[in-house]
């Protein structure tokens, strides 16, 4: 495991979030990583530091000002004895401070002491996460090479849902893995949809189709093995969360597109779910009851948000490579070229799916790119996502 004998220091901000860290911290250790805790003030109020320093086994760190670490340097060695720096959860204030580089507590200073690989694990408030003095103060951190895991979307504290939940310890410890795994796409973070979406039209009843979810789990999981840090975004499937991927799940088209914008920024966005077109215009909060003697309701339906061209816009979150799916049944390659301009994407990922593909094993893909066509023959869909984490690969060589 890449985890053993790495030292981490982990520095845990002030967030509700806080006590997961004491699990983040348990599991790291269970992998062969020596932890260092370093908890800001609003963090101490969170979690103690007796209870950090009972799981870390060591000494917990926090004062900017204390005589016997700062007559050695103190946080000069904090921010250079470790082999990476994770901060989880980051509260918005400890983001704002990195992005504009302040140094008044030992948190921050460490952070801009630092020339260790850092991972930033937000958790905060839905509407502090969108503010735009956050998204600008995460695009300036991730154009610095600060990494990002989460954060995840649900139930807060508060009564509010949305962006903003600290991702779960088990996938927050892929990421840390992720920091240290070789491989061709290491240090680059890759966001892929799957699946169906699940469109209601009440409480009981939904609008869905036969997508698996087994190709886009399969790019995930390939992206991984070459040491992206991958985020799926997936729609109901039968299948297990693929090793070492952070998994966000949704229902909902427009669920769907609210996980990938709050997973941004990403360097490669792979869209290989099937995205409802539309969805019911009206969802009510009740069951629809059949009515004796009445005729059957209509379906109104309204059109669904378009992920893959949303990504696709230009502008500094668009991932550097963005590549779509095109489920064609004739003039395949015809249909991807008009697609791929359409939505304004990198590559098609063409199939023809007249046959069994759809829930099957294998598929036949095209790949339209701005060169030109090429041609695979029939594969596995293993196959199919190896080559073309290999193909993506290539791009960032
Ligand atoms: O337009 P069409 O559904 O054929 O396009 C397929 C491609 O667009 C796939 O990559 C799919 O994931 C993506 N898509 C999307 N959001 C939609 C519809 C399609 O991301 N609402």
């Amino acid at each position: 495991m890449t985890l053993s004998a790495r030292r981490i220091l982990l520095i845990v901000s002030g967030s509700i979030a806080a006590y997961k860290a004491l699990e983040l911290a348990r599991l790291l250790r269970k992998e062969g990583a020596a932890v260092t805790g370093l908890l800001t003030e609003a963090g101490a109020r969170f979690v103690t530091p007796h209870a950090m320093a009972a799981i870390t086994g060591g000494r917990v760190h926090g004062d900017l000002w204390s005589l016997e670490d700062e007559t050695h340097a103190g946080h000069i060695r904090l921010a250079r004895e470790h082999d990476a720096i994770v901060v989880a959860p980051a509260s918005a204030d400890l983001i704002a401070k990195m992005a504009s580089g302040l140094a008044d507590d030992l948190a921050s200073t460490v952070l801009l002491a630092t020339t260790k690989p850092i991972l930033v694990a937000p958790a905060m408030n839905p509407t502090m996460w969108a503010h735009p003095a956050t998204v600008a103060n995460v695009a300036t951190l991730a154009a610095r090479g600060v990494h990002f895991a989460g954060p995840d979307s649900g139930a807060m504290a508060e009564p509010e849902d949305g962006p903003g939940r600290l991702v779960e310890p088990p996938a927050l410890l892929a990421a840390i893995a992720g920091l240290f795994a070789g491989g061709p796409l290491a240090g680059r973070h890759a966001l892929v949809t799957s699946g169906p979406t699940w469109e209601a039209l009440d409480p009981v009843r939904y609008i869905a189709n036969r997508s698996s979810g087994r190709q886009g789990h399969a790019i995930a999981a390939a992206l991984a093995q070459r040491g992206a840090r991958v985020t799926l975004v997936s729609g109901p499937v039968a299948l297990a969360d693929p090793p070492g991927v952070i998994v966000a799940k949704v229902e909902s088209a427009r669920e769907m597109l609210d996980a990938c914008r709050a997973a941004l920024p990403a360097d490669i966005a792979v869209c290989a779910a099937a995205v409802a077109d539309w969805r019911p215009a009206e969802a009510g909060e009740r069951k629809i009851k059949k009515e004796a003697g009445a005729p059957p309701p209509t379906l109104a339906l309204a059109e669904n948000p378009d992920i893959l061209a949303t990504l696709s816009l230009p502008g500094p979150s668009r991932p550097r490579l963005v590549i779509g799916f095109a489920a064609e049944t004739n003039d395949v390659v015809a249909h991807a070229t008009a697609k791929r301009a359409r939505k304004g994407c990198d590559w098609i990922v063409a199939n023809d799916v007249s046959g069994d593909v759809m829930g099957g094993e294998e598929n036949r893909v095209q790949i339209v790119t701005e060169a030109g066509v090429e041609d695979w023959p029939r594969l596995a869909k293993s196959e199919v996502a190896a080559r073309l984490a290999e193909r993506i690969a290539r791009v960032f060589a």
